[in-house]
Parts: C-alpha cells; sequence; structure tokens
C-alpha cells in the first residue's frame, strides 16, 4: 500500500489530520490499534478553545458542535468558602471557550471520514516505522493479524502517549522532560442537570474539585484522588460526599444523580523535544502531555495539526519544505506556554499532602490574589482560552 502522508492514531490529532489533508487534495492513510467502537466510546476532555473551535469549522465538522456546544463566559474559582467568578471575554477581548465532550469530536470527525470514504483501518495496530531518515519511509501494521507496509512520503505520529512514534526517534535527538505529579483525577460523567453555569475550580483542603458538564442533562466532575487510588474504593455515595464538601459554598447545593462512567487518570507533565525528525512529525500526546487542570491537553493536540497540515500543504503543493522544517519549534512555543500555565494551575488548585504550613500559606496567599486581583485574573483569562503571541 502507498500513500503521501501515514498517519497513526484515531484520537482527535490523527482525525482532523486526515480530514484537513483530504480538504486539502493530499493522500493520507489512517492506522488506529483499537476498534471503531472503542475510539469513540473513551471520555476524556470537554473544553475546547476557540482556535479549536474554528479549525473544527474550518475542517467542516463543527455542525453538531455549534448545535450542541455550550459556549461558557469565564470559569467560578471557589476556596474558603468563597466564588470569584473570573469572566473572559471582557479581559481577552472577547474570548470564550466551549464545553464539547472530546468523544463527540471524534464522533463526527469519524462519521465524516467514513462518508467521504477515508482509507482509514481500524484494528491496525502500527508496529515499526522504518527510514524516517531518508525519503521513502515506510509504516508496519497488523491487519487480521497479518504484516502490512504502507509506503509514504511523511509519517504523522498521533498515536498518543502510550504510541510507537515517539520512539522512532533516535534517543541521542531527543529530549525528554517530564514531571510525575502526586495525584490523580478520578472523573465521573453523571446523568443530571449541571448545579452551575460556568465551571467550579475549586480547592479544598481535602483536594481540588472540578464541576463541569457535557450537556444541559449531563454533568462531568472530578475529584483529586491519590495517584495509587482504586475505583473500588469509591462507591458512588463517596464521590458525591467529597463533591459536596469540596465544592461547599454557603447557599449553594451539588445536584446528584447516576453516574453513568468513571475512571481514575494520573497526572503528568512530559514534553519530547524535537518534535519531528527526518520524515515523522509527533502531534498530540505522542509529543507532550499537560496535566488536565488548564484544559489544555486535546487543544494542543489540534493546534499542532493545524500546523503540521498546513506544513504539508506547503510541502506537496508549493514544493517547501520550509513549514515541516519549522513545525518543531512553531509548536513548542505554544506546548511550552501551556506546560507552564497546566503546572501552575495544578500546583495552585491541588492539595499536597507533604506541604508544609509555609508552602500551604503561600498557595492560599496565590488564591486570594487571583481572586483579588484584575491582572492575576487576565493573566488566567488569557492562558484559558489560549494565549496567542502579538507576532
Ligand atoms: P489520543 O487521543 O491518545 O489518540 C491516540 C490514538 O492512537 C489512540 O486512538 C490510540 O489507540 C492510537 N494508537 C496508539 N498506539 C498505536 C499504534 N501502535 N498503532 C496505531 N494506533 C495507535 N485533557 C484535558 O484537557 N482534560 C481532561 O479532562 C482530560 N482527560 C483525559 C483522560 C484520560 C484517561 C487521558 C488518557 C487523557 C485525558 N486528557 C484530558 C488529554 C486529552 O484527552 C488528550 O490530550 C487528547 O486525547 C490528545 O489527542 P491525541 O489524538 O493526541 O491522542
Ligand atoms: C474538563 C476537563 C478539564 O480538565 C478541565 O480543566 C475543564 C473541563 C471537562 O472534561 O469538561
Amino acid at each position: 500500500m502507498r500513500t503521501r502522508v501515514a498517519i497513526i492514531g484515531a484520537g482527535p490529532a490523527g482525525l482532523l489530520l486526515s480530514q484537513l489533508l483530504h480538504d486539502r487534495g493530499i493522500d493520507a492513510v489512517l492506522l488506529e490499534a483499537r476498534d471503531r467502537a472503542y475510539c469513540e466510546g473513551r471520555q476524556r476532555a470537554g473544553m475546547l478553545e476557540q482556535a479549536t473551535v474554528d479549525v473544527l469549522r474550518e475542517a467542516g465538522a463543527a455542525n453538531r458542535l455549534d448545535r450542541e456546544g455550550l459556549v461558557h463566559h469565564g470559569i467560578h474559582l471557589r476556596f474558603a468558602g468563597r466564588d470569584r467568578h473570573i469572566d473572559f471575554p471582557s479581559r481577552t477581548g472577547g474570548r470564550s471557550v466551549t464545553v464539547y465532550g472530546q468523544t463527540e469530536i471524534v464522533k463526527d470527525l469519524i462519521a465524516k471520514r467514513v462518508a467521504e470514504g477515508a482509507r482509514m483501518y481500524f484494528d491496525a495496530p502500527v508496529t515499526a516505522i522504518e527510514g524516517i531518515d531518508g525519503d521513502a519511509p515506510r509504516v508496519r501494521f497488523l491487519r487480521d493479524g497479518v504484516e502490512e507496509v504502507l509506503e509514504c512520503d511523511l509519517v504523522a505520529g498521533c498515536d498518543g502517549f502510550h504510541g510507537v512514534s515517539r520512539g522512532a526517534i533516535p534517543a541521542d535527538v531527543l529530549k525528554i522532560h517530564e514531571r510525575v505529579h502526586p495525584f490523580a483525577w478520578l472523573g465521573i460523567l453523571a446523568d443530571v442537570a449541571p448545579s452551575t453555569d460556568d465551571l467550579i475550580y475549586a480547592y479544598n483542603e481535602r483536594g481540588f474539585a472540578l464541576h463541569s458538564m457535557r450537556s444541559r442533562a449531563v454533568s462531568r466532575l472530578y475529584l483529586q484522588v491519590d495517584p495509587d487510588a482504586d475505583l473500588a474504593d469509591w462507591p458512588d455515595e463517596r464521590i458525591w460526599a467529597e463533591l459536596r464538601e469540596r465544592l461547599a459554598l454557603p447557599g449553594w447545593t451539588l445536584d446528584e444523580g447516576p453516574i453513568r462512567e468513571r475512571s481514575i487518570t494520573p497526572m503528568r507533565s512530559f514534553v519530547a523535544e524535537p518534535m519531528s525528525f527526518g520524515r515523522l512529525f509527533l502531534a498530540g500526546d505522542a509529543a507532550h502531555i499537560v496535566p488536565p487542570t488548564g484544559a489544555k491537553g486535546l487543544n494542543l493536540a489540534m493546534a499542532d495539526v493545524r500546523v503540521l497540515a498546513r506544513a504539508c500543504e506547503e510541502f506537496f503543493l508549493a514544493g517547501s519544505r520550509a513549514g515541516l522544517d519549522g513545525y518543531s519549534d512553531a509548536c513548542l512555543r505554544r506546548v511550552w506556554r501551556a506546560e507552564q500555565f497546566s503546572y501552575w494551575m495544578t500546583t495552585l488548585l491541588h492539595a499536597r499532602g507533604d506541604a508544609d504550613a509555609f508552602e500551604r500559606r503561600c498557595q492560599e496567599a496565590q488564591l486570594a490574589y487571583l481572586a483579588d486581583s484584575d491582572a492575576a485574573m487576565a493573566t488566567l483569562a488569557e492562558n484559558y482560552v489560549g494565549y496567542t503571541w502579538a507576532d
């Protein structure tokens, strides 16, 4: 089999790239290790920056997003019995964010790609990537247990943190930056109307809590838990009791409902540099991970792909490698901004069992400053909606 771009992974990054290349008339084949239902069922992120909404519109994959997405103009910061609403449009030149589940984006993109007859193979795990330092890379994968080879001009490694692409870059070229955080998030999806208009980020001595949503009838909530926490120790009543305590505010009540899904996610900050080598280009979680507190993981993946699609267009349609050569640096500037913001939000809002009284008092002082200072709120707002550079 032969194509121009071999895309590995049918997460949001690989699917969007497949769509953007198709729209530019560039042939691509997408290989995904898991089956379609698995890809469409994974509960993950839900907060979209304006730029993510825009690129999905550009890709013609935003019809349902435009109908069902919930536009949010700010967040609530809740701590020490206070609730501070931080408005975004007034601090960011009118920008907002949109809540729409990653699973829905994946379903919309897969449906569109299938309808357009894309060459997209599920249950097709990639086992090896060869020849990326030459001009004829080859991707080996399995179909029905039999090895096949995909010949291509470029490889897009969109295979997430546990994929094979990153490992194809020689170890002496790749620099890894990593922090494993001493907590995890227990996330639930519950059939109950959200008890809030905008998202609530809550700091509590018992730990962080986040109240998000998926629709007017479905709530998404998260709790900070120990990294080795076991779902078996978290029956429904314990989850709701903990959420009630951590989100508590006088005069406010948390409505409860049946829990439909639950999972525990470890928290990590991770960047692999450079994001490309020869003819291999990493995008999304394959290259970088942020702790979810800043809601950046999905948005970074989409931003990488926007840059990569444009670079492919320059390469195949205008014969210039400039965009591909600049790909890693262009992405890493945004990645490191988001890494720092996510790290800052994470340390600000989580309770650390190992923190001493001095560190805890500094954390409380920082929270109080954020709730009082317009400058501090503007910093949070412009990063949360997606920082953009003046140039
Ligand atoms: P992925 O979505 O991971 O997609 C990669 C795809 O590649 C997968 O379908 C995988 O099966 C496939 N693949 C892997 N190896 C191979 C192979 N060898 N061959 C072929 N295919 C392969 N972000 C937030 O902002 N907020 C959140 O609340 C949040 N929650 C998360 C919860 C979990 C459990 C996880 C794992 C991530 C979460 N994230 C969250 C992060 C966000 O979901 C990711 O940043 C986003 O999924 C990145 O998209 P991606 O396309 O780069 O990678
Ligand atoms: C969601 C997840 C996040 O990590 C976040 O910061 C905000 C919202 C969500 O899943 O809705």
